[in-house]
């Protein structure tokens, strides 16, 4: 059989910088990497496709229990769901990052054991995936799906500095309408896990003053030193 793979675990919030950082620096270790946002994100477009009652647990639960869903490790992302009933795959790689689906995902993630469902699917994934080694993002990453990761990162930046880099992405919105935007989102998945402050044995990494080059150096060089110790 083969070894486990090294697991990075990385967490964050957004504009953290976490999800380009995290990719970054997986090709450059000649990691896989596995964005759990997207399982979650999936979820809501599916849930959203069926009109099921994305507040409700157990429509989530019936949802997970018919679903199949893929997601590559390796290279460029590719998000596919197939739902039960009707088994043609849907490439929701693009769909999933659109409004409709950011703005409803925090009414799935909240559900406990949607959560204990998806993490049961990260882990297989991640012992299934024959790699040397996975960088794995998110927000409980580093508490809950691999508390025991060798390696373990809570990355930050300010809000203001968050705010700057998600404008770039949203054209139209002022700077304080991102600024409310990332504030809103923050404090509803906050309820669900805190992902702001580093738990006991968490590096953090301030991305604050770091462009993304270093920040990729900081991650790159955190496995580094931990793996020739
Ligand atoms: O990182 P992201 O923006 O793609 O995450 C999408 C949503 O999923 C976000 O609202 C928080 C939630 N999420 C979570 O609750 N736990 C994770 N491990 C990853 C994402």
């Amino acid at each position: 059989s083969l070894a486990d793979p090294v697991l990075v675990a990385i967490d964050g919030p957004a504009g953290s910088g976490k999800s380009s950082v995290s990719r970054a620096a997986a090709a450059r270790l000649g990691f896989g990497i596995l964005d759990t946002g997207a399982a979650y994100r999936a979820l809501a477009w599916a849930a959203l496709q069926t009109g099921a009652d994305l507040d409700d647990e157990a429509s989530m639960l019936a949802l997970l229990d018919a679903w199949h869903y893929s997601i590559t490790l390796l290279g460029a992302q590719r998000v596919e769901v197939e739902l039960g009933g009707a088994p043609a795959r849907h490439d929701v790689t693009a769909a999933i990052r659109e409004h409709a689906v950011s703005g409803q995902v925090s009414r799935v993630s909240k559900h406990p054991e949607v959560r204990e469902r998806l993490n049961a699917m990260f882990r297989r994934i991640v012992a299934e995936s024959g790699l040397p080694g996975v960088v794995i993002e998110g927000r409980d990453i580093t508490t809950v799906v691999a508390p025991n990761a060798p390696v373990r990162i809570l990355m930050t930046a300010s809000p203001e500095v968050r705010a700057q880099r998600r404008a770039g992405e949203l054209a139209g919105m002022s700077q304080e309408q991102v600024l409310a935007d990332i504030a809103a989102r923050d404090a509803k998945d906050a309820q669900v896990v805190d992902f702001m402050h580093p738990a006991p044995g968490v590096r953090l990494v301030d991305t604050s003053d770091l462009d993304f080059e270093q920040s990729v150096e900081a991650v790159v060089g955190i496995v580094r030193e931990v793996s020739t110790r």
